[in-house]
């Protein structure tokens, strides 16, 4: 027995007007937050199990109790197939004896990915059967399309097909697959087949929802480059700044300007991170770098105030490029 699962409510009716933006930002800056620790551990006991050349490999991804990666290490013998999860309850309802070529393990996906992607590892196909639709429009930036860990699931390329019983979740991936030139499907499941992929499919077929696959082609993964307009549009942001304006304006900082010290370390920090990464076919080097540096409320304007004082000190004679580069760059502000 079982007690049949409530259709999807939601109060949105289309694809989600900020998922190509999310999308383009995550790609401008991959995230550089380390690692959940129990994450990579996990990650590096996989890698040690399966070897460093594990050949042909499936994901499925929130595989819950584990049903989902048993039925696909059947169908896959040639191939190793991991089944990743967060929540240690689930993974624990497993019951039955896996398949050798099977694997269950709990951790983050975004980092679980992002280890994968760093490690050099291509899928041959991914599975996410029933990931959290996160319904309520407000959540549309937890859902895996609009997440920050999206461009690692790209980068792991493979057979994508991911599996809800609400279409307009999957219509979201469609089209941010599309605007990154990915052609998709998306298909009803039949309405019983006979045998299910995982429990909630099962679950939600037994419930009389329609289910629905979406399957793309992701090819040799890599992480996509943004857009050349998204580029533009965020170097041209208040907050960012190129390379060389940057370190003008720490070289030009005047002792006596307030805040001088906190303005050096993010100044300093925003220097060391890691630039916007740069469209396709852009052949800028490291002084073509844009990088993010949030000066505070007010802190540009500041800043130029006192910058334009210096220059007007100084007068004819003294001529510095770095005291005019920083102060373009805060006049463009
Ligand atoms: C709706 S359930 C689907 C489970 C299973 N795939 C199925 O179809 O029966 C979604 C699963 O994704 C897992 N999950 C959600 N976000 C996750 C994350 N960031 N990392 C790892 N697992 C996650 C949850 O723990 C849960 O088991």
């Amino acid at each position: 027995m079982f007690t049949a699962a409530k259709p999807i409510e939601s109060a949105q009716e289309a694809p989600h007007g900020g998922l190509l933006d999310r999308l383009q930002r995550h790609l401008l800056r991959l995230p550089t937050a380390p690692v959940a620790a129990h994450t990579q551990a996990a990650f590096e006991a996989l890698q040690r199990d399966l070897g460093p050349s594990p050949g042909a490999l499936i994901f499925d991804s929130g595989c819950g109790t584990g049903e989902s990666t048993r039925n696909l290490a059947e169908r896959h013998p040639e191939a190793w197939v991991v089944g990743v999860d967060k929540s240690a309850d689930r993974l624990g309802r497993h019951r039955a004896a896996l398949p050798a070529n099977a694997r269950l393990l709990r951790a983050e996906l975004g980092d679980f990915w992002r280890c994968a992607v760093a490690a050099g590892w291509r899928l041959k196909a991914h599975y996410l059967p029933y990931p959290n639709p996160w319904p309520k429009a407000r959540h549309y930036k937890r859902r895996w399309p609009a997440h920050p860990a999206f461009p690692w699931l790209l980068g792991l390329g493979g057979e994508l097909e991911v599996r809800s019983n609400w279409r307009l979740y999957l219509e979201e991936w469609q089209v941010v697959l599309e605007s990154l030139g990915i052609a998709s499907r998306l298909s009803p499941l039949a309405p019983t087949p006979e045998a299910p992929l995982s429990p909630f499919e099962a679950k939600y077929l037994a419930s009389g929802h329609a289910c629905y696959a979406l399957r793309a082609a992701l090819g040799a993964g890599g992480v996509p480059a943004p857009s050349w307009s998204a580029y533009q549009a965020r170097c041209e942001a208040p907050e960012v700044f190129s390379r060389p304006a940057l370190t003008a304006i720490l070289a030009t900082l005047p002792p006596e300007h307030g805040q001088r010290e906190a303005l050096a370390e993010a100044l300093t920090q925003a220097l060391a991170a890691a630039p916007l990464r740069k469209p396709a076919g852009h052949r800028g080097g490291k002084a073509s770098d844009f990088l993010p540096c949030d000066l505070g409320p007010g802190g540009s304007e500041a800043l130029r105030h006192t910058l334009e004082r210096v220059l007007e000190q100084r007068g004819e004679g003294g001529d510095d490029p770095a005291l005019r580069l920083a102060l373009r760059a805060l006049r463009s502000r």
